[in-house]
C-alpha cells in the first residue's frame, strides 16, 4: 500500500503550522519539542507512512503530510526530564488548531513501529518518539462530529464531580469536525 498523490501541502503552509507549534508555553522555555515533516511522498513521509500500523496505513492514505512529534526526555547530564511530553502536547496543540484553520484535518497515530522510525530517521536516544501527525485537506461532506463527553461530565464547581453551572445540559459532541 502507498500513500495517495495529489494536492500537496504548500511549504507557507508548514510554516504557519509549525510556527503555530513553536509558539507554546513549556517550563524554563526549554522547548523541548522536535518534529520530522513529510511532506507527500517525499522519502520522510514514505519512513512514517510505513512504518504505521497496518489499520493507521488505511486510514492515513489520504494524508498530505505526515509529522513525527518527538520530545527530549534527559538532559545533558542524563538526567531525566519531567513533563516534557505534556509540553509536546500543548505544542501539538497548537499546530492542530492553525491546521484546522487552514482546512486541514488532522489524525494522531501513536500506533507506529518506533525503533523503525527512530532508525530510518537517526532520531537520538535523548528524545522520545511520541506519535506521528496525520494532516489532510478536508473533503466538504466527508466530515462528522467529534463524539465527546459532554461538559457537564468534565468540567466541575464547588467539589469534585458536582458539575459547573454552565447550561449547556449533556451535549455529547463537540463543534470540531474529524479526519
Ligand atoms: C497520542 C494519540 C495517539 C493516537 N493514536 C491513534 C492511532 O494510532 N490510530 C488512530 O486511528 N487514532 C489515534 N488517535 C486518535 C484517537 O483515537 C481519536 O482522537 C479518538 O478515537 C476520537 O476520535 P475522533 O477524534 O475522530 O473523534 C490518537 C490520538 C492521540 C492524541
Amino acid at each position: 500500500m502507498t500513500a495517495a498523490s495529489g494536492p500537496g501541502i504548500p511549504a507557507e503552509t508548514c510554516v504557519r503550522l509549525f510556527d503555530a507549534a513553536r509558539s507554546s508555553e513549556s517550563a524554563w522555555n526549554r522547548q523541548p519539542w522536535r518534529f520530522v515533516l513529510g511532506r507527500c511522498a517525499d522519502p520522510t513521509f514514505q519512513t512514517l507512512f510505513s512504518a504505521l500500523a497496518e489499520d493507521n496505513r488505511l486510514r492515513a492514505h489520504t494524508a498530505v503530510a505526515l509529522v513525527l512529534a518527538a520530545v527530549r526526555t534527559t538532559d545533558e547530564t542524563g538526567k531525566r526530564m519531567r513533563g516534557t511530553e505534556y509540553e509536546l502536547g500543548l505544542a501539538v496543540g497548537g499546530l492542530t488548531a492553525r491546521a484546522r484553520a487552514e482546512g486541514l484535518q488532522v489524525r494522531q497515530y501513536g500506533g507506529f513501529d518506533r525503533a523503525a522510525v527512530r532508525d530510518a530517521l537517526a532520531v537520538p536516544d535523548t528524545h522520545d518518539l511520541v506519535t506521528v501527525v496525520g494532516l489532510r485537506w478536508a473533503r466538504p461532506g466527508h466530515v462528522r462530529p467529534a463524539a465527546r463527553m459532554s461538559l457537564s461530565d468534565i468540567v466541575f464547581s464547588g467539589r469534585w464531580g458536582s458539575p459547573a453551572d454552565l447550561a449547556t445540559g449533556k451535549r455529547r459532541f463537540s463543534a470540531e469536525s474529524r479526519y
